[in-house]
């Protein structure tokens, strides 16, 4: 006997095939019918002219340490998300130091050094959707080498490789850069030429933030796919944009560089996240000695713990009303005690490049989400996935809803190792996702970015049911995976 039958469904499976309608029986965990299901069950689904797609994959996130902080997952759950992964941009929760802060965005304190030592913790608080690692270049280089602004010695490039190796060994998918962001901007490409290596062996994944996003985007993606080719191994470009108006539209061009390095036999994906900013640690984007005016112009501020009267407003405003210009008020929040931790979010970039990104049959979609729900975080945290099904598949057309889907979970779960899940077929994983898709739309705005998007009425994680119709259930069934195991 089957533990859920959803019945009547719009099946969208994730592999980009057309939908159908049909019923789909849950057991132990898995898919254990596809079409028309006799099974009886104590929990039968009415999902009539509701969709049921594969639960969708957040392939770009920061949420290692909110898997400990908040396990519900809220803002991730309620997208229809039912996996995430984590350590990107070159910031992962391991390797650690146990009893001190983890060197990833969220900087939790460590009660681990390695992946099996984090798995067994988060798995400990019963996380609502399940995870996947990427080892982090900045993180294994402020281990070994602290923020020195050379090159790596002989024997800390070997302990880096270890790091990368055992990261691997217990089921990372791959190593990540964030070649913007300190540490890892004072690494040169062959130092993560040499790093990216010691994936090979384990058809690990390169994914990249490039060293670049702006005026040099094109030469980043060259080192990029250089890299990758090199070291003979897939390439995953992070949150794919051109910032800065001079460089919009630059996005068509990369793209036809991935394009081109495909034709010639290279692996190479992308993701984006559907909206015109970004965001991060604002200590990152500048010289407290002499902060870029032009970028100045373009933030606002998610959270700073120093002024938090200052959360949501744009730094021209609170510039003008202290009567300083834009770079001194730069300063005088980073150098505030406590300021060092403000996430900004920089308003830097163009409609045009999201839609072509969005076209691009190998762009995936990841929130980039940071978990600080202290503040007002950039709306993407809670809104990506149903953005990208509302707004640019339902009122914009500018793709199918199959094909978006399938950019939200097979293709995401193929790159990223996660085996039997992505698609809705008998014997796969019973990660689902049901939602309107008259109704599906995020709401969650710059002004007021903490509120769960519209039109998903329940996910199944691992089988089990984690949302119901806007109600969290703490099943918290959710994993840390290990890359293509079964
Ligand atoms: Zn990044
Ligand atoms: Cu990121």
């Amino acid at each position: 006997m089957a533990d859920t039958v959803i019945r009547n469904a719009t099946i969208i499976d994730g592999t980009g095939g057309p939908r159908f309608t049909g019923d789909v029986a849950i057991e132990d965990g898995h898919i254990s019918e596809v079409g028309s299901s006799s099974s009886r069950s104590a929990i039968e689904v009415d999902a009539t002219g509701l969709v049921l797609a594969p639960g969708f994959v957040d392939v770009h996130t920061h949420d290692d340490g909110a898997l400990l902080q908040h396990p519900d997952m809220e803002f991730k759950i309620s997208q229809g998300c039912t996996s995430v992964v984590v350590g990107n941009c070159g910031f992962s929760a391991i390797p650690a130091v146990v009893g001190k802060k983890t060197l990833d965005l969220s900087g939790v304190d460590a009660n681990w050094t390695d992946l099996e030592g984090y798995r067994h913790d988060v798995e400990k608080v019963g996380p609502a959707v399940n995870a996947m690692m990427l080892v982090g270049h900045n993180t294994i280089r402020s281990l070994e080498m602290g923020n020195e602004r050379r090159a790596p010695r002989d024997g800390e490039l070997e302990r880096m490789r270890e790091h990368i190796g055992l990261a691997m060994e217990q089921g990372a998918c791959g190593f990540s850069t964030g070649l913007i962001y300190r540490p890892g901007r004072w690494s040169d490409t062959e130092e993560v030429l040499e790093l990216a290596k010691a994936v090979a062996p384990f058809d690990g994944i390169y994914a990249t933030h490039m060293r670049n996003e702006n005026d040099y985007l094109l030469e980043a993606v060259d080192e990029a796919l250089d890299i990758g080719s090199k070291a003979g191994v897939a390439v995953q470009i992070s949150h794919h944009k051109a910032a800065g108006k001079r460089n919009w539209g630059k996005v068509k061009e990369s793209l036809a560089k991935v394009d081109a390095a495909i034709a010639e036999g290279a692996r190479v994906t992308l993701d984006v996240y559907p909206y015109t900013a970004g965001s991060g640690p604002m200590i990152q984007y500048f010289d407290i000695k002499n902060p870029n005016p032009e970028l100045a112009q373009a933030i606002q501020l998610a959270s700073c713990p120093a002024f938090r009267e200052y959360e949501g407003r744009m730094l021209v405003d609170i510039a003008a009303e202290l009567q300083i210009t834009a770079p001194e008020a730069v300063r005088h929040i980073l150098t505030a005690p406590d300021g060092k931790q403000t996430i900004c979010i920089q308003h830097t970039m163009d409609e045009g490049d999201i839609l072509s990104n969005l076209r691009h049959d190998r762009v995936m979609i990841g929130s980039d989400g940071i978990p600080d729900l202290g503040g007002r975080p950039h709306p993407r945290l809670y809104g990506t996935f149903p953005r990208v099904l509302g707004r640019y598949v339902r009122e914009q057309g500018i793709l199918d809803l199959e094909s978006a889907i399938r950019r939200m979970t097979s293709l995401s779960c193929d790159v990223h190792g996660l085996t039997d899940r992505g698609r809705i077929a008998e014997g796969k994983w019973a990660d689902l996702v049901l939602f309107d898709p008259e109704l599906v739309v995020d709401v969650a705005s710059y002004e007021d970015p903490k509120r769960e998007s519209l039109g998903i009425q329940n996910v199944w994680v691992n089988g089990q049911l984690a949302f119901n119709e806007g109600s969290h259930t703490q099943t918290g069934s959710g994993k840390v995976l290990r890359y293509r195991e079964h």
